[in-house]
């Protein structure tokens, strides 16, 4: 939610901020906006409403004078609309300071009571005017934009990052972040600061850490963080491990149709390296040893979204395999009902940006109360892994498009991974049957390459779809949280009304809303399953074929029952029952993308929506 990035050095800062803000348009399109120093120390700044595109329009029309210095910033509107006048940057100390923000400062009100009896007058509705009034004037007293920001960072309430030049410091940018994301790229006599890698992945992939309540003053040839309180602080450096290649668009229609090609890739990125002798190893976890995973008695996934569905997934498999109760919740919802924790208590995290503020707070939430925490996330150096106290990173590598897909088959592979480890641990499974479930996910990345050969069929269906106002989604036991996930992906990108059922839920309501004509994806269970899901599945479909619902099956190969039943089936290859999920999945990710583009939607970019949600 909003981007954000930084540069001091030798290059033109107006490509490079522009550069890095296309890179982070994802976390938000409502407006954009630079300001950059010329070497003569004047700021110049333009800001537009809508997307990218809008600002480079309007830097054409009215060239600012560029420099080696600037700010940049995308914006996901909070206080106030998405106009010109609530774009950032905002100004303070009479035009000489530029300042952005991503986040949500709380205590507003009270402030811009303070600045309105010190005569200013304000020309936005934005939280984050106030932020620059109040920075702007700390710097008439302290001529220094480090000493000024700090003078204001431990006024304000809420989450922020907060990106700041001034006119008398051409060779400076100072950030300051409290539980919304910074990110600093180390470069030769230039530096750069971004909410994610993606800002400066095309200058260098050497990066830097800022933790918690931290302010980062970068110069062409230094970078100094210090905390709230001033002191000087050291901080972690890392490498990134993916190149600027990775997120472009690579010939694609769009980030959206690359990142469902990739989703094999995300799987068997995802194993890599965590399989040792047929069983699972993973490195990255000694923050809980086999002594604590047998000490916990209880895991909780906390989530939001497609990670949500993506914990409901690891939930069925978890518990079967290690044996211990396992309940997946909305990271929202979490801690406002005062959940029962205990040391015994693991606390499992599911995000692909690591940023969610809904997930982070519950995160800290349960750390304070004495769980232990596990972070599976995409991102690094993101902040709820920071926040744990172990991590199991999924490698999907940089997702772009705003709805989820090749990081939530890799948040199902991390699931069965860490469930197997436990599992190993626990001894709750046997040495051959971990063996065999590892064998059987090694198989996965080749049968989704199968798999996506259906995409051409599901984009004539989706075309052929393209007025349909309503869709349901029925799944069973897995095939439940990948009917919610084809009901979002619907729902996000098409606009289209849609919803996903529990089939067994079926005649307890929602079979109230089968008319003739309507649309019902049916993620159909395997025959070979010994609890005879698939017969009832089959019996479900059979009941609302008789009210007039078309039918679309997913279904394994060879599954010639259901055929009957069905207006169309989409095969799918054999697996283990519990691997499923990840490969009914991708008929859903094209389905609702096709959708989309049938309706000429931006599926990259739907409206209202950010991919990184940085606030509560
Ligand atoms: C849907 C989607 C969202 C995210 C959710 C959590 O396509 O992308 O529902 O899954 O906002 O985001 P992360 O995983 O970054 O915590």
């Amino acid at each position: 939610m909003c981007g954000i990035v930084g540069y001091v050095g030798q290059r033109g800062s107006l490509e490079v901020l522009l550069g890095g803000l296309k890179r982070l348009e994802y976390r938000g399109y409502d407006s954009a906006g630079v300001a950059v120093l010329a070497p003569s120390g004047e700021l110049g700044t333009a800001k537009k409403a809508g997307k990218l595109g809008n600002l480079t329009d309007e830097l054409r029309a009215h060239p600012v004078t560029d420099g080696h210095t600037g700010i940049g910033h995308t914006r996901w509107a909070t206080h106030g609309g998405p106009t010109d006048e609530n774009a950032h940057p905002h100004l303070g100390d009479g035009g000489k300071l530029a300042l952005i923000h991503n986040g949500i400062i709380e205590n507003f009100s009270e402030l811009k009571a303070e600045l309105i009896e010190r005569g200013h007058s304000f020309s936005s509705e934005t939280d984050t005017e106030i932020a620059a009034l109040l920075v702007g004037d700390a710097y008439r007293e302290t001529h220094d934009l480090t000493a000024a920001m700090l003078a204001v960072v431990n006024r304000l309430e809420g989450a922020f990052t907060l990106l700041a030049v001034h006119a008398n410091e051409p060779d400076v940018v100072v950030g300051a972040r409290r539980n919304s994301p910074l990110v600093v790229g180390l470069g030769e006599g230039e530096n750069f600061l971004g909410s994610d890698v993606a800002a400066f992945v095309a200058y260098t992939k050497q990066a830097m850490e800022i933790g918690q309540d931290q302010l980062v003053t970068i110069r062409p040839g230094s970078v100094d963080v210090v905390d709230f309180a001033g002191s000087p602080v050291e901080s972690r450096r890392f490498e990134v491990d993916w190149d600027a290649s990775a997120a472009d668009k690579g010939g694609w229609s769009s980030f959206m149709a690359k990142e469902i090609s990739e989703e094999p890739d995300a799987v068997a990125n995802t194993i890599r390296g965590r399989v040792v002798d047929g069983l699972v190893q993973i490195p990255e976890m000694e923050g809980l040893d086999d002594e604590t995973l047998r000490s916990i008695d209880r895991i909780l996934i906390i989530a939001c979204g497609t990670a949500a569905y993506a914990g409901m997934v690891g939930k069925y498999a978890i518990e079967q395999w290690a044996r211990i109760p396992v309940d997946v919740e909305l990271a929202h919802e979490f801690r406002y009902r005062e959940p029962v924790l205990s040391p015994n208590t693991l606390v499992v995290s599911i995000s692909q940006s690591g940023e969610t503020m809904d997930t982070l707070m519950a995160v800290k939430y349960a750390r304070e109360r004495g769980a232990r925490t596990l972070s599976i996330c995409n991102t690094q150096g993101a902040t709820i892994p920071r926040e744990s106290d172990a991590i199991v990173y999924t490698h999907a590598g940089p997702e772009v498009a705003v709805a989820s897909t090749k990081a939530f088959v890799a948040q199902i592979t991390a699931c069965y991974l860490f469930g197997l480890q436990l599992a190993q641990a626990r001894e709750t499974l046997s040495t051959d049957a971990v063996r065999a479930l590892v064998a059987d996910l090694q198989k996965v990345p080749d049968q989704l390459r199968e798999v996506l050969k259906s995409g051409d069929r599901i984009a004539e269906l989706a075309h052929w779809m393209a007025d349909t106002r309503s869709v349901l989604f029925l799944g069973r036991h897995v095939g439940y949280p990948i009917a919610l996930e084809g009901a979002l992906k619907l729902k996000e990108l098409a606009y289209i009304h849609a919803e996903g059922f529990a089939a067994g839920e079926l005649k307890h309501g929602p079979i109230a809303l089968i008319e003739p004509g309507q649309i019902v994806f049916v993620i159909v269970p395997s025959p070979r399953d010994e609890r005879s899901l698939h017969a009832k599945v089959v019996s479900n479909i059979q009941e609302i074929r008789a009210r007039g619902a078309r039918v679309i099956a997913i279904a394994e190969a060879g599954d010639v029952a259901v055929l009957p039943h069905a207006d169309e089936v989409i095969r799918i290859p054999l697996a283990s029952p519990f691997f499923e999920p990840l490969l009914a999945v991708v008929p859903l990710h094209f389905f609702g993308m096709e959708l989309a583009a049938a309706k000429g939607l931006d599926v990259d970019q739907p409206r209202n929506l950010a991919k990184s949600v940085t606030v509560e």
